[in-house]
């Protein structure tokens, strides 16, 4: 295309007809808002790496996830802070665990919001891995039931989503199946499936405590240097059930969200993780940066084929429009 035929320009000079032609669209449905979940009453502490995001108490969730379904956003994801962990995780799967205590309040005081849980073991085990270790290995067979009986749980308190994080091999068959066995042939799985072993995650691992004692996830989660990898595992969560794939982070993997995207599919969400979060929110608060730019990140991830992002400027957003 040549000038001065081809004049890029004549669809930028005025605000109407750019937003006649603008490609990529972001909207509140297509947004969920992580929430941490501890003990306690009216609690609202601050995560200080994370600007704008609390751990908040149920009482106080409740009162976020009303927040969360008046401004028309997508749903929220639980995130739990036990009161108690152990070797094995246990607090995951009880059904008096905080998770579970939250999905019921919410159920019950915003029944139509979407709640989606985050189901894992790291925030509940006493060594902060996401699987049963034994030897200084985390074992991937003995983890699944464990998941399974996590992800039942939240089913059974009223979830309607589950999302596994860990990166154990076919915990997504074991979770289906163990959903299934328990009648619950309805709630739909949105599997972390490509997550990498990312320094971004170490905002939330202050905001939960669930920073390995030992060692650290390359084991378990993926190189950040692969993108071919990431076909492998949605392709083989998806043959064991899976109904949303998630790619986490995003801001990093924009090629791998295109090409799950397009190589499957599938319904697709990405996680703008705490530390791509953090980054952004630490300029801004600097004055190095404007909000503008957060919303420019959320864009960019939706252009690069992601259907649903988790994100903890969610509310922001939907206030900014
Ligand atoms: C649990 C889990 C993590 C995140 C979501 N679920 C942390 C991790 O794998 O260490 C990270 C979310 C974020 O950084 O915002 N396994």
């Amino acid at each position: 295309m040549r000038y001065p035929v081809y004049r890029g320009r004549r669809l930028r000079g005025n605000a109407a007809v750019r937003r006649l032609v603008r490609e990529t669209r972001l909207s509140s449905q297509r947004l969920i808002l992580p929430l941490f979940v501890e003990p306690g009453e009216g609690v609202r502490h601050a995560v200080h790496s994370m600007p704008g995001v609390f751990r908040t108490s149920v009482d106080e969730a409740v009162h976020d996830a009303r927040d969360t379904y008046e401004l028309g956003l997508g749903g929220v994801m639980l995130f739990g802070i036990p009161e108690a962990k152990d070797e094995q995780g246990s607090w995951a799967w009880s059904a008096d665990g905080i998770v579970q205590r939250t999905i019921r309040a919410l159920k019950s005081e915003a029944p139509d919001l979407l709640v989606v849980t985050d189901v894992c073991l790291c925030e509940y085990t006493s060594h902060g891995h996401c699987g049963v270790v034994e030897d200084g290995k985390i074992l991937n067979d003995p983890t699944l039931e464990l998941l399974a009986r996590t992800a039942v749980s939240h089913a059974e308190a009223g979830a309607d989503m589950v999302a596994p994080s860990d990166m154990m091999d076919g915990r997504v068959g074991a979770i289906r199946e163990a959903l299934d066995g328990s009648g619950f042939h309805e709630t739909p799985i949105m599997s972390y499936s490509v997550k990498y072993a990312s320094e971004f995650y170490g905002p939330f691992r202050d905001a939960v405590d669930s920073t390995p004692s030992f060692g650290d996830r390359s084991a378990y989660q993926m190189d950040p240097a692969n993108g071919d990898e990431a076909l492998r595992e949605v392709l083989a969560d998806l043959e064991e059930g899976a109904d949303i794939l998630i790619v986490k982070p995003a801001l990093a993997y924009l090629d791998v969200i295109r090409r799950v995207k397009e190589e499957t599919g599938a319904p697709v969400a990405a996680y703008h993780v705490s530390g791509e979060y953090a980054a952004i929110m630490a300029a801004i608060e600097r004055g190095w940066l404007q909000e503008g730019a957060m919303r420019e990140a959320l864009t960019s991830i939706r252009r690069a084929g992601a259907d649903v992002i988790i994100s903890y400027w969610a509310r922001e957003f939907a206030r900014s429009v």
